[in-house]
């Protein structure tokens, strides 16, 4: 019999709590998730990616049907929206996947301790329900995964009434005359995109002279135009300075790249300049845990923290916010916990922004590759050229593949298109295996597809794409 009731306690149930409580819970280990919300699953699964793409779902169906039906033949007369049913159909989604977890749990014997966890000692986390009761429960190891929550600015602190988080821009009650966005990053341009779509002005104030920073600028300006296109409205390089509220509506008062202020009035303000690591009562201090610069929690290559027992996985680390990099944290370090060799490599993390079109990267950008001074050539293909994409009607984008100049390995690959989010994973599965670009150029691609455009992108590379 074992000194400690649990051999792993993970803090949070996001998908890199879950995944790494079930892993766990498979290699033999008597697990334990500690989680106080009401559900499991974190904010991806509560109020983050699922819900959003709900709405992103629902609101397509709806722009489709009022602008592009009507050029497939498809009459519709007068379609109107009901906002209630689409957010209750948003909320059933999510109802059903967080259940779905509590019967993973159950079916992994993975045990839910309800209620906020805190470290006492390292091996002793003390779980502090709602209603205040607190026990203690001993374990041998511990994962931190509790995840990361929207920065608040001085210049916006949320009201939740006018100025909301992406927790708020996902339940207004109706369809805003006029959205502000403060951050053109991803959370702005997909929960911007819902509320473009269902009928409202939106204007996005973003302080970098591009948005979606960091990802490839080919993407980003694409999407930029297609976005405006469809009347979105950008201010790039444009800082939120100050804001003023009055009782239905909210002023932006931002700096211009030349110094210049403009005012931008609305009747919701959305708050997306990013998330950070979410540590608060903890209790790092009990076990002399520091954190590093940004509040991340800091690890070795094992996910280890400077305390052999604990470990931390996720967005309370570095590297990129994204679930299914938390996910395969969760199952790298329940492997590495157990002896077993865990590992994730990061540099075939796909990232997905799930506007329309669809915007899909994954490995090194062409401005990376140029800033490391590395020798590429790059294929290009336009969706313009694609049988399947000219059929659907969705011809917008493109495909990019950089590959090494010498060894035409692919290191990496951008997708602005209909469907990116799903084509991304052949692209990095081809880097993940170290694939070259005449790798992807031989393979057959069914016809008609969109894959096929990654295909073509690959047979750019060497100049010999057939359709274009
Ligand atoms: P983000 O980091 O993607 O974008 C924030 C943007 O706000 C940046 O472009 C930044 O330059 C801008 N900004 C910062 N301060 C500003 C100011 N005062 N005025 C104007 N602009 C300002 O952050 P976001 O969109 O909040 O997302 C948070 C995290 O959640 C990200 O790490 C993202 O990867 C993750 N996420 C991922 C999704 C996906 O994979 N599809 C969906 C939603 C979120």
């Amino acid at each position: 019999m074992s000194e400690f009731e649990f051999d792993l306690i993970v803090i949070g149930s996001g998908p890199g709590g879950y995944v790494c409580a079930i892993r766990g819970a498979q290699l033999g280990l008597k697990v334990a998730c500690v989680e106080y919300e009401e559900t499991l699953g974190g904010t991806c699964l509560n109020v983050g990616c699922i819900p959003s793409k709900a709405l992103l779902q629902s609101s397509e169906y709806y722009a489709h049907t009022l602008h592009d039906l009507a050029k497939h033949g498809v009459k519709v007369s007068n379609p109107t929206l009901d906002l209630p049913t689409m957010l209750k159909r948003k909320d059933d989604v999510v109802k059903g996947l967080t259940q779905g977890i509590q019967g993973l749990f159950k079916k992994n014997k993975v045990t839910w301790l309800k209620g906020r966890g805190s470290f006492v000692t390292a091996n002793k986390i003390k779980v502090t329900g709602a209603d205040g009761q607190a026990k203690e429960v001993t374990t041998k190891n511990v994962v931190i995964a509790t995840g990361s929550k929207p920065i608040e600015i001085p210049p916006a602190k949320f009201d939740r009434k006018l100025i909301v988080s992406s927790t708020g821009a996902l339940k207004f009650e109706s369809v805003p005359n006029h959205l502000i966005v403060i951050g053109g990053g991803v959370i702005g341009l997909e929960l911007g995109s819902v509320w473009m779509r269902l009928g409202a002005k939106v204007t996005v104030i973003e302080a970098m002279p591009q948005i979606l920073t960091g990802m490839d600028s080919d993407l980003a300006k694409g999407l930029m135009k297609i976005l405006e296109k469809e009347g979105m409205t950008f201010h790039l390089g444009t800082k939120l300075t100050e804001t003023k509220t009055s009782k239905n509506q909210v002023t932006a008062i931002c700096q211009k790249p030349d110094g210049s202020v403009v005012e931008i009035t609305g009747d919701k303000m959305l708050v997306s300049v990013g998330r950070k690591a979410n540590t608060e009562g903890l209790g790092l201090e009990q076990i002399g845990l520091t954190l590093e610069a940004q509040g991340k929690v800091p690890v070795d290559h094992h996910y280890r923290t400077p305390v052999s027992s604990v470990y931390a996985i996720g967005d309370v680390i570095k590297g990129p916010m994204l679930a299914h990099k938390a996910e395969d944290e969760g199952v790298a370090v329940a492997e590495i916990i157990v002896g077993q060799a865990g590992h994730v490599n990061y540099e075939a993390i796909p990232g997905v922004v799930y506007t329309w079109p669809e915007v899909a990267s994954v490995g090194i950008t062409e401005d990376k590759a140029k800033e490391q001074g590395l020798n590429v050539k790059i294929g290009k293909f336009p969706f313009l050229a694609n049988g399947r994409a000219k059929a659907l009607g969705n011809t917008d984008g493109f495909v990019k593949i950089i590959a090494d100049q010498k060894t035409d390995r692919i290191l990496g690959a951008h997708i602005l298109g209909p469907n990116a989010s799903e084509l991304i994973a052949e692209l990095a599965v081809a880097v993940e295996f170290s694939a070259s670009a005449e790798d992807i150029a031989r393979s057959t691609h069914a016809h008609p597809t969109l894959a096929e455009a990654i295909k073509e992108a690959a047979l750019g590379v060497d100049k010999r794409s057939i359709h274009i």
